[in-house]
């Protein structure tokens, strides 16, 4: 979700920070500045890694920390295209020798008989149970054998899973979003208490707009189209049955109406990036959860606890409810699919098993989804701790160690943070579902993660009565581990976390295990000059446009990486540098633009991250509204090098008068080399979600809701923000895309 233009809600959920915790954005005691060589010494020659059991046997670790690129048999990684030129049409663009077509748009059909989609807003609410969802993002690709089960090498077919993160309500509805009886093609800029929505339809479609598609996909010939009647089909959405898992389920935190033992909930919402599991599943993250929620606070804080309210006020759950779906009067008193939007306390009862006063509780979490069994009921997974959750990514899949997932908290001022499970990964689990699961997803330990000034950091275990989290904690008396994992955020805040400038995507380098995470951009009420710190270390000013319009603090984002120590996923230490830093090619090259960009790779607020398992390319995906005067948001491919390959450098930080010089360790300058635009979007478009089939010969890509900024006219399609990717008067849809090289090769580059 672009924070930075987004204008059809009252403002971005990012945007407004919530953590008031007094944590220093690094340890400012620690003086001690090692030098980056003796800190990298030793950190490299990791065993080649393997990913779905699928070893990257072309692209061993290196060994060598002064390296740019994974070796082998003297060949290196080289990018294979031209750069793509910044562009502000509405088109899709990619390099000469590749091909980009649309595989699947918002609303189209993925059962029989259900008709094509008319894309005027008057398809109904119910067909959208088996319609592609809207604003389409994290998504992973699963190879289907013969036998109809999860094949790791499958890549003529198998099933895509993605996520619907949120909506553009207009374009939904035939004439806007009706509010007050009246069809707006905006929300107001205030959304008031008194207001109500009245259109049941409207609400049902947008409830199943959300949620998860999963598609059979195949390919023949070099085309690769959809089955629009594959068994395999399914949507999830907010109507969904879950299953609540781990140690926070069943608990009295969870207790509502519709799960009086706190067992169960129903829906997933705002589900942004993702994740998988070696054992063939797919893990769905929700970010943006709680803006959903109705609790006007007014009414509903003299009826709730001290800790209830640290709580609400950590996690943001305070509000209309943006989208005012508490609002809509169900036809039956009995059914709740409307009010259980509705968190506040409205019965008598003392457990909340009589209202939804609990419900906040049961979103927020990693949710795992078995794309092989169509029937099975989705888990959200508790051990991973209750965030703004962007994503879970798998560290590398070793036999006999434990499984690692990494993870950031999409907030200005959050975390980031790791899960390690308990269990070490027996191979004999892949293909075993849920229950694999239940054995690594349901029991481990949760980590969040300090940056030191020095280059190091530490992993920081949220584990009940210990690192301050414990009864006494002032800020917030935890009960026990239950308490933990829901109140992650009042947790890591006990912990002494470090906060960072937005996590968006995280990946790990197949080659090395390395990890890297976008951290898309930060504004100046959240992180002043004052407050930069080693690992958020800038602060400048961005102006737009003609007008020069100032966009101060890090409007345009960077890339941190880490290295655990001794390449173990358990371990508690890690050293970091910055890979990239966002910038204008010509923004100042000392303070601002670090990593020497130029036009063919100059690019603002990074969020989709992905290693390539086939090529070992990594893949940058942009949600910007910083740099959006010069071009739309776009894709770059980058060979990536290893923590410690550049040099410690000191960043002078301005703000008027105020000023602020730190330290910080920035990765080698990519050059034109390593470092290529590669796509760029239509108007008002994100790029996010990426996978490929296994042999790496097609990339999907997700253009997720092209004019998205701009209120239309509906009888003057001119007025249209965008027309991608029908063209013509069409109202825009967001959009799977599907990448091929014309002569079949591998996207982006590879060995030579
Ligand atoms: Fe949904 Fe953080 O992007
Ligand atoms: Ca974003
Ligand atoms: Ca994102």
């Amino acid at each position: 979700m672009n924070d930075l233009t987004r204008q059809d809600l009252l403002a971005d959920p990012e945007d407004i920070g919530t953590n008031n915790s007094s944590n220093p954005s690094f340890d400012s005691v620690l003086q001690a500045r090692l030098s980056r060589r003796s800190l990298l010494k030793g950190s490299f020659g990791f065993a080649t890694t393997a990913f779905f059991g699928v070893g990257l046997s072309a692209c061993g670790g290196s060994g060598d920390a002064t390296a740019a690129a994974p070796a082998t048999d003297n060949k290196t990684l080289k990018l294979n295209f031209n750069a793509v030129a910044k562009s502000v049409a509405d088109a899709l663009s990619v390099p000469a020798g590749y091909t980009a077509t649309v595989l699947y748009r918002l609303g189209d059909p993925i059962a029989a008989g259900v008709p094509e989609y008319r894309n005027d807003g008057t398809d109904t609410g119910a067909s959208f149970a088996q319609r592609a969802g809207d604003h389409h993002d994290g998504m992973q690709y699963f190879g289907l054998g013969a036998d109809g089960k999860y094949s790791a090498s499958g890549s003529d077919r198998g099933l895509l899973v993605m996520n619907h993160e949120a909506i553009t309500p207009a374009y939904l509805h035939k004439d806007g979003v009706t509010i007050d009886g009246a069809p707006v093609s905006k929300y107001p800029s205030t959304i008031t208490a008194a207001m109500t929505r009245t259109v049941v339809d409207e609400v049902i479609k947008e409830m199943n707009a959300h949620g998860v598609s999963v598609i059979e996909v195949a390919r023949n010939g070099g085309t690769v189209s959809y089955k629009k009647d594959s068994s395999f089909n399914r949507r999830i959405t907010t109507f969904t049955e879950m299953t609540l898992s781990g140690p926070a389920a069943k608990t009295a935190y969870m207790v509502t109406a519709y799960s009086p033992d706190g067992s169960k909930t129903r829906g997933t919402i705002n589900n942004c990036a993702n994740g998988y599991t070696p054992w063939g599943t797919y893990l769905t993250c929700e970010e943006n959860w709680a803006g959903y929620f109705r609790r006007i606070a007014a009414t509903d804080n003299p009826n709730r606890s001290a800790k209830e309210l640290a709580s609400f006020a950590r996690y943001g759950v305070s509000g209309t409810g943006r989208e005012l779906w508490a609002t809509v009067v169900a036809a039956d008193p009995a059914d709740t699919s409307f009010a259980r939007w509705n968190a506040m306390k409205t019965g008598a009862s003392a457990d909340g098993s009589d209202d939804f006063r609990n419900v906040a509780n049961t979103y927020g979490w990693v949710v795992e989804i078995d794309p092989f069994n169509p029937s099975s009921t989705p888990k959200k997974r508790t051990a991973l701790g209750r965030f703004a959750h962007e994503g879970a990514w798998p560290g590398p899949v070793v036999p006999g160690k434990p499984l690692v997932w990494y993870m950031g908290c999409d907030s200005r001022n959050e975390y980031i943070y790791k899960y390690v499970s308990n269990a070490a990964w027996d191979p004999a689990d892949a293909g075993k579902g849920m229950a694999a699961g239940d054995k690594y997803l349901d029991d481990g330990k949760l980590y969040v993660a300090k940056f030191n000034a020095d280059g190091s950091g530490q992993w920081i275990e949220l584990k009940f009565g210990s690192n301050g989290i414990t009864a006494s904690n002032t800020a917030y008396a935890f009960a026990d581990q239950a308490d933990v994992l829901i109140n992650t955020r009042l947790a890591a805040d006990a912990a002494g976390a470090t906060k960072m400038d937005r996590p968006e995507w995280g990946a790990v380098n197949p080659a090395n295990g390395e990890v890297y995470m976008t951290l898309t951009n930060t504004n100046a009420s959240s992180r002043p000059v004052g407050a930069v710190d080693a690992a958020n270390p800038r602060f400048y000013n961005d102006p737009k446009g003609s007008a020069g319009t100032a966009q101060k603090g890090n409007p345009n984002g960077h890339i941190v990486r880490w290295a655990e120590n001794n390449a173990d996923v358990a371990a508690t230490g890690f050293k970091w540098d910055v890979f990239l830093f966002g910038a204008r090619s010509s923004a100042d090259a000392a303070n601002v633009n670090l990593s020497n960009l130029t036009a063919a790779n100059d690019f603002s607020s990074p969020d989709g991250l992905w290693f390539s398992p086939s090529t070992g390319l990594l893949w940058i995906q942009t949600d910007d509204g910083a740099y959006t005067d010069a071009t739309n948001c776009m894709m770059l491919a980058a060979v990536a090098g290893t923590v410690g390959d550049g040099a410690k450098k000191t960043i002078n930080n301005v703000d008027g008068t105020t000023s602020k010089a730190v330290d910080t360790y920035v990765g080698a300058a990519p050059g034109e080399t390593n470092l290529r635009r590669f796509l760029v979007g239509p108007k008002e478009c994100e790029i996010t979600g990426i996978a490929e089939t296994p042999d790496g010969k097609a990339l999907f890509v997700n253009i997720q809701h092209p004019g998205e900024d701009t209120a239309p006219t509906f009888s003057n399609p001119s007025s249209f923000g965008s027309h991608w990717p029908d063209g013509g008067n069409a109202r825009p849809r967001s959009a799977t895309i599907v990448i091929t090289r014309t002569d079949g090769g591998t996207i982006g580059g590879g060995l030579a």
